[in-house]
């Protein structure tokens, strides 16, 4: 056992809706990784948490005529079962709305505050009279002030390609209540993280914290100038924490969501006996954030700012995943291409999706495609067609009898897999999930070769043969529960199911160098069912509907 400690986090999902199979590309991707650490000797605590605050939030409990605290317990309730029931397994889940959170974002303030890092200044920002409250960019509508071009959002012009400023727009309206809104001054709190900005270079473009492409990303974008201050706060009527010294004034949201990446922590330790500082102030654990490339400046330039200043451990690694589109293009509510979790789970198992994730995600940003063809083709060929085949058409002949006792001569094929599993290893530790597959398949290519070469359904016929078909039984059955081994992390059902099999749970990786003798071996039951294509059709039928 190394035994590295590892705590391992994905993005918060925000509270205002669904999990759908977008999100699910990261839930899987971190999943698969932390299983895969567990598997292999690790101490790896994967924690989240729902993302509760800020104003879309506020706007719908509104809308609900009801508390916001009663729309979050509801949305985190349906997240966990979803998650749950893709076998997504955190070690906890907990909430941005907590007491546990509001105390850390506390002591991170008192930090930064005792760094001289807080200013304040007056803000001019529109102010929607009708709904009384000041309105973010995305709530704003009206003529691009460059080009002019009409309807244009506040903070962009997908005519022209300018960005401005809200208030900048010609004749906006409020896009809550469909009035103009009018200009008013409110006064705002800013971290000035530009004091960080050397700190901020060293971390991001050394020591692997971040690929490559995101570093360079940051150093172009960001880091070649002066860092602008970050506005943190809100004015009420905002659904957050209020800030403290500031009545009337709230977190932004982004200042206390990945605060809750430490409050999901503490949760946990408090829970378990355990102390927060060894987790999150100590020189012996690693931290890995997951996250969608849409959020890695928050990530990567005000995180670990805040983070540095209060004196928390850094994450030694920011891994950052590409987009999911569906059939081509992006998420479409009307094509039925915006598809829930719930929704995916009414029609097809999770494992399928599970593979087909793993067999996609590199370690890079690369963007993904979920084709249903594609996706039936690879669940059937690979793990219906390669993998579980092996077990199916050879449990029943060692049924009777069990595993040889002694692992019988198979040409070097288990030893080399068994070397193999080296390379598997080192392709999940860096995240490169879809080459452990293509591994993992070449290995379940082999074993094929060696049952089609054996034909141990012949062997059965013939007089005086059962010692060869035990043998034969024996390789395969071992071949594949190497195999099965090595698929844990994606397919835990098929690790169970494998366990059960061979009457010996799959409990660490190292389990895949040594054979299994003498063992007896169940009944064999169906482990996954081929895919028909036209369930994946149903499926986008009913997220059109929905
Ligand atoms: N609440 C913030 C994160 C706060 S972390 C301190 C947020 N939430 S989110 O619900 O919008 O997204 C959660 C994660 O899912 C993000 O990392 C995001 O990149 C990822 N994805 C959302 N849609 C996605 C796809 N279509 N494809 C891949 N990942 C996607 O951002
Ligand atoms: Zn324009």
């Amino acid at each position: 056992m190394s035994g590295r400690r590892i705590l391992v986090t994905s993005a918060l999902p925000y509270a205002n809706g669904h999990i759908h199979i977008g999100h699910l590309v990261e839930y899987l991707q971190t999943d698969i990784w932390a299983r895969y650490q567990r598997l292999a000797g690790n101490r790896c605590l994967y924690v989240c948490a729902d993302d509760t605050h800020g104003t879309a939030i506020m706007l719908r409990a509104r809308d609900e005529d009801r508390p916001e605290t009663e729309v979050i317990a509801e949305m985190s309730e349906a997240h966990q079962r979803d998650f749950a029931d893709f076998d997504i397994r955190f070690d906890h889940y907990g909430s941005t709305n907590s007491e546990s959170n509001r105390e850390i974002c506390h002591e991170i303030w008192a930090s930064l505050t005792a760094a001289g890092m807080i200013q304040r200044r007056d803000v001019k920002q529109l102010f929607d009279p009708e709904k009384g409250i000041f309105l973010a960019d995305r709530f704003v509508k009206g003529k691009c002030p460059r080009c002019g071009a009409p309807d244009q959002y506040g903070d962009s012009c997908d005519e022209c390609g300018a960005t401005y400023s809200a208030s900048d727009v010609i004749d906006p309206v409020s896009t809550l209540s469909n009035t103009a809104p009018e200009l008013r001054t409110a006064e705002h709190i800013f971290v000035e993280i530009e004091q960080l900005h050397d700190f901020l270079t060293v971390w991001t473009q050394t020591s692997d914290h971040l690929q490559p492409e995101i570093a360079n990303f940051l150093q172009s974008n960001f880091l070649s100038d002066g860092l602008r201050d970050w506005d943190v706060s809100r004015p009420a009527p905002y659904f957050g924490f209020e800030i403290p010294d500031a009545p009337d004034n709230y977190w932004y949201v982004w200042f206390d969501a990945p605060v809750g990446y430490i409050a999901s922590t503490k949760e946990w330790c408090d829970a378990n006996g355990e102390e927060l500082d060894d987790w999150w102030r100590s020189d012996d654990v690693e931290i890995h954030h997951f996250i969608g490339k849409d959020i890695v400046y928050f990530h990567a330039l005000f995180w670990p700012a805040m983070l540095q200043t209060a004196g928390l451990n850094l994450p030694d690694r920011i891994r950052v995943h590409g987009f999911l589109t569906v059939e081509g293009a992006k998420m479409s509510k009307s094509k039925g291409t915006f598809v829930r979790a719930r929704t995916y789970l009414d029609h097809l198992g999770p494992s399928y999706l599970r593979y087909f994730y793993a067999s996609k995600l590199g370690a890079g940003l690369d963007d993904l495609d979920l084709h249903g063809d594609d996706l039936a083709a690879k669940v059937n060929s690979d793990l219906v067609g390669k993998v579980v085949n092996l077990a199916s058409r050879t449990a029943r002949f060692v049924k009777a009898t069990g595993l040889s006792e002694t692992y019988p001569d198979d040409g070097g094929l288990f030893e080399e897999a068994a070397a193999e599993g080296d390379r598997i290893a080192d392709a999940y530790e860096r995240a490169d999930i879809a080459k452990a597959m293509r591994l993992v398949m070449a290995l379940a290519d082999k074993a094929n070769v060696f049952v089609e070469k054996a034909e141990p359904w012949k062997l059965k016929k013939e007089e005086g043969r059962e010692r060869d078909v035990q043998d034969v039984s024996t390789i395969a059955l071992n071949l594949f529960r190497q195999i099965a081994i090595y698929l844990s992390p994606v397919l835990p059902r098929l690790q169970a199911q494998t366990g059960a099999l061979l009457g010996r749970p799959i409990e660490s990786w190292d389990e895949s160098k040594t054979p299994l003798t003498g063992t007896p071996v169940a009944k064999f039951k169906p482990m996954l069912q081929r895919l028909d294509p036209k369930t994946v059709e149903a499926m986008y039928a009913a997220s059109a509907e929905s």
